[in-house]
């Protein structure tokens, strides 16, 4: 008897909702339910005559994985935004398709974005700590004194989708909003009230500044010791996008050596941070383990778009959210 075997594909983390057993309906489908994420060692392994891989942070997809498939590799569908985690070059070059899942996660990370800014602002998590040890004495006018956010300058640093979204909730809190970004939309500027700013100037100016710009070569490090230097020293500094965009060690001296108030940090570099980070000691740094897009509504929404990019690309379609697209010169799929 002939057996049609199914197509298959690797699943490098196990994901919130009913989309994975759907997709187990379909194909052959091995899932890592482990949670954390899967060395290369193991990454290697599970590639072997897979059609496509869904992945997360912290999943380096580079060359030698995508080889590792043995030449059956199709798709690389992440169910993040961020795509700093493939090597789009290799994959271009082979004919492999790259997609994240931009839009659906905006709102989520810039609620995270906005909470982060206000924990920091206000000691909130520190506050929180301290009367978790039963020794708060009763109401102080000198307790947990800390900055307001209603009102001050908000630098955004990158603005795209969510640096936006981050806009029109600084708006409801009366913030004066200055931007830097090399794209320019005078429109949407004047819709969100913004300003450009050079990014010197948003340093020197803001009494916050949240970075929105993706990894890229260009943004490693690109808030580093002269940036901070530039920061006022009552300003916080907040980073939901990813670790490496900040020089952590540049930041952990503004720190402590008070160029700056204090930093709300959701992303690290590396991830996890070791646990003898200074970082992680500081009452004026709120800590978080990269949740920014982390609501059940926004990371079902994920998984759903990075399978239906996948499902696309198996039936020969050019996905919705394709990433790589000179692969599409490489090896064409229809637009339909
Ligand atoms: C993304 O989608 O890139 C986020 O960082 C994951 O939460």
């Amino acid at each position: 008897m002939i057996s049609m075997s199914k197509t298959k594909i690797y699943v490098t983390r196990d994901q919130p909702g009913t989309a994975l057993a759907e997709l187990q309906n379909l194909y052959d489908v091995t899932i890592n339910f482990e949670d954390h994420p899967v060395s290369k060692h193991v990454l290697i392994e599970q590639v072997a005559g897979v059609s496509g891989i869904i992945a997360c942070v912290g999943d380096q997809i580079d060359g030698e994985v995508m080889d590792a498939s043995g030449g059956s590799l199709q798709a690389v569908c992440n169910a993040i935004v961020g795509f700093d985690n493939v090597d789009l070059a290799a994959a271009t070059e082979r004919g492999i398709y790259v997609t994240n899942t931009p839009g659906v996660l905006t709102e989520t990370v810039a609620d995270l974005t906005f909470g982060l800014m206000l924990s920091v602002a206000r000691n909130i998590t520190s506050a929180d700590r301290f009367i978790r040890t039963g020794t708060w004495y009763g109401w102080g006018p000198k307790q947990f004194l800390g900055i307001d956010v209603y009102g001050k300058t908000l630098g955004i640093v990158g603005l795209g989708r969510i640096g936006y979204a981050v806009a029109k909730r600084a708006q409801g809190f009366n913030m004066k909003l200055l931007f830097y970004d090399v794209y320019r939309n005078p429109e949407r500027e004047k819709q969100y009230g913004l300003t450009y700013a050079s990014l010197d100037t948003l340093l020197q100016q803001s009494d916050y500044v949240t970075i929105h710009v993706p990894l890229l070569p260009q943004t490693r490090h690109f808030i580093g010791k002269r940036e901070l230097d530039l920061m006022k020293e009552t300003a916080f500094l907040i980073n939901s996008s990813r670790g490496p965009v900040v020089n952590e060690k540049d930041l952990i001296e503004a720190l402590q050596t008070k160029k700056i108030r204090g930093a709300g940090l959701d992303v690290w570099d590396p991830e996890p941070p070791q646990a003898n980070n200074p970082l992680l000691a500081m009452n004026n740094v709120v800590a978080l383990p990269h949740i920014a897009s982390a609501s059940i509504e926004t990371r079902s929404l994920m998984i759903q778009m990075a399978i239906d990019n996948l499902k696309s690309i198996l039936q020969g379609k050019i996905p919705p959210n394709l990433v790589n697209k000179d692969v599409m010169n490489v090896r064409p799929l229809s637009s339909s």
